[in-house]
């Protein structure tokens, strides 16, 4: 069993996220996220919109419809360009995403390759169905969006929007308005996004419903100085630059002012944003050496976009892109103005009308939550089961809360201490099974610690705390309780808290 197979058993048997509608066994690329899983979720957008809007004096959130009219995607270009080449076997039927499969039997990489030029390798290389071994039809383009309609009769086209951004940039004058029509402003945005992937896989990695965070960020092209790139700028990032990848060269790392002065990163507003979110990546506990930014081809590059830097996690079947960084310049508002009729213009302090341009960071909470599993996970060879390293910020629950015994009072007293910590902290109650169970349920979920309630509590009223990541332990007073637990949770080391019994 691979890892991440591992990582997917636990996720299904402690109810962390398993397939939508199970039961049917019909649709893949479609997930659930059970109570634990939500938790989890939750906890990483509260932190992205920590790290990413409050901390800035410009960046403000909207929150948009997921349906939109077929017109916005006629002038987005998504109707006509967010396709993938797809080819199908003759035999079984089966689809396949001709690229994908290219890649996988040959080691060629051809995305963005012309379809006949794949269906030219794929006779050439002898590439065959993955499933029954027969022949593979020629590639075609398919559009990757989830087609609906809007009122019963004679409805009209729409589509479920494949990027939250085109809320952003359809509603520009009215953000514009609250920004005070001044750039430049960021407007974020957190919600679901549908692609019908042809071939879903990895668990979460790639579905077909899933969620994004994005941040539209407006500048003017003339003055694209970031404000606080002062802050970064001596910071480092790893760069996979289109030279290194030609000439298969190992990725670069550079602070951000380097990447400015060197031309590899366009503009100060991408290197700051690059950086964040290494920074940000790096306390969600994924390691440094696991992270590094891909400038992409030109021939992959979005349609949208004048250059690609996209943030890759290293799973363990190889990098995948996490967020995408894009340089979508005045390319959105441009065609929108044109397609609406509408005036998406700013004008600046200095009186020109311009279109402004967009740099635009592209989250996907699938897979960074896949991201964060992978990296968090322990095997637990030492303690005889696995567990996630969650750090304290993400973890589904800060603390559980055990009785030694269920009699004598202590299931009493361990009730009333959960009573009391759950208005301060994420805890839950649990008095089933072994104690050595309950450690082991609560290490699975990634429970940052966990408190006992024994004898000796009612003797002294202490009750201990263990670490999830030493299992160590030491004994707490209840009075001195709340204190301990929060400087616990901001990475004060067991042992500077007590002493470890
Ligand atoms: P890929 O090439 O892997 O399909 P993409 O280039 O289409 O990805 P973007 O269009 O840049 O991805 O989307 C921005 C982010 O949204 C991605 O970095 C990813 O985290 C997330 N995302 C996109 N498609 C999916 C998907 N099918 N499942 C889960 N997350 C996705
Ligand atoms: N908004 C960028 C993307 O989803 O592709």
């Amino acid at each position: 069993m691979s890892k991440m197979e591992e990582i997917q058993r636990i996720c299904l048997n402690r109810g962390i996220i398993y397939p939508t509608a199970e039961i049917y066994s019909i649709m893949s690329g479609f997930f659930d996220y059970g109570p634990v899983g939500t938790l989890l979720k939750r906890k990483l957008i509260d932190y992205w919109r920590e790290f990413f809007v409050k901390s800035e004096d410009n960046i403000f959130e909207m929150d948009g419809c997921t349906v939109l009219p077929e017109k916005v995607f006629i002038a987005s270009g998504h109707l006509k360009s967010f396709v993938d080449p797809i080819t199908q076997c003759k035999k079984c039927k089966s689809i396949h995403r001709a690229d994908d499969l290219i890649q996988e039997k040959t080691g060629m990489f051809v995305e963005g390759k012309p379809v006949n030029e794949l269906s030219k390798i794929i006779k050439e290389k002898n590439v065959k169905c993955p499933n029954c071994g027969g022949e593979l039809s020629d590639v075609r383009l398919f559009n990757l969006m989830l087609k609906t309609e809007i009122s019963p009769v004679g409805g009209k086209p729409a589509y479920l929007r494949p990027e939250t951004a085109q809320n952003i940039f359809t509603s520009f004058q009215r953000l514009l308005r609250v920004a005070r029509s001044r750039l430049p402003f960021g407007v974020a945005q957190v919600g679901r996004s549908f692609r019908n992937e042809i071939s879903p896989r990895h668990f979460v990695v790639r579905v077909r419903e899933f969620n994004q965070m994005e941040i539209e960020m407006f500048i003017d092209p003339k003055h694209p100085k970031c404000l606080k790139f002062d802050e970064v700028k001596d910071k480092k990032i790893t760069v996979f630059t289109r030279e290194a990848q030609k000439k298969k060269k190992e990725p670069i790392t550079i602070t951000a002012e380097e990447a400015i002065k060197k031309k590899i990163v366009p503009n100060e507003w991408m290197v700051y944003f690059l950086v964040k979110e290494f920074e940000f990546y790096k306390s969600l506990g994924i390691p440094s050496d696991a992270l590094r930014f891909r400038h992409m081809l030109p021939e992959e590059t979005p349609h949208y976009s004048c250059g690609n830097f996209d943030l890759e996690i290293k799973f363990d079947f190889g990098w995948k892109e996490t967020v995408g960084n894009a340089y979508r310049t005045d390319y959105d508002l441009k065609k929108h103005m044109k397609f609406s009729k509408k005036d998406l213009t700013v004008l600046t302090d200095d009186g020109r009308k311009i279109i402004s341009h967009v740099m635009e960071p592209s989250f996907g909470i699938e897979r960074t939550i896949a991201g964060i599993l992978l990296h968090c996970f322990r095997e637990g060879k030492d303690r005889g089961w696995s567990w996630f390293a969650f750090p304290s910020k993400i973890a589904p629950y800060h603390f559980a809360i055990f009785s030694l015994v269920n009699k004598d009072g202590l299931l009493e007293k361990a009730k009333e201490i959960y009573e009391i910590l759950k208005k301060e902290f994420d805890v839950y109650f649990d008095f089933s099974g072994s104690i050595g169970r309950r450690y082991a349920r609560a290490d699975e979920i990634g429970t940052f610690g966990a408190l006992t309630i024994d004898y000796q509590t009612l003797e002294d009223s202490t009750i201990t705390l263990r670490e999830r990541d030493t299992m160590k332990q030491i004994r707490v007073k209840i009075s001195e309780l709340s204190d301990v637990l929060k400087r616990f949770l901001k990475g004060e080391k067991l042992d500077a808290l007590g002493k470890v019994i």
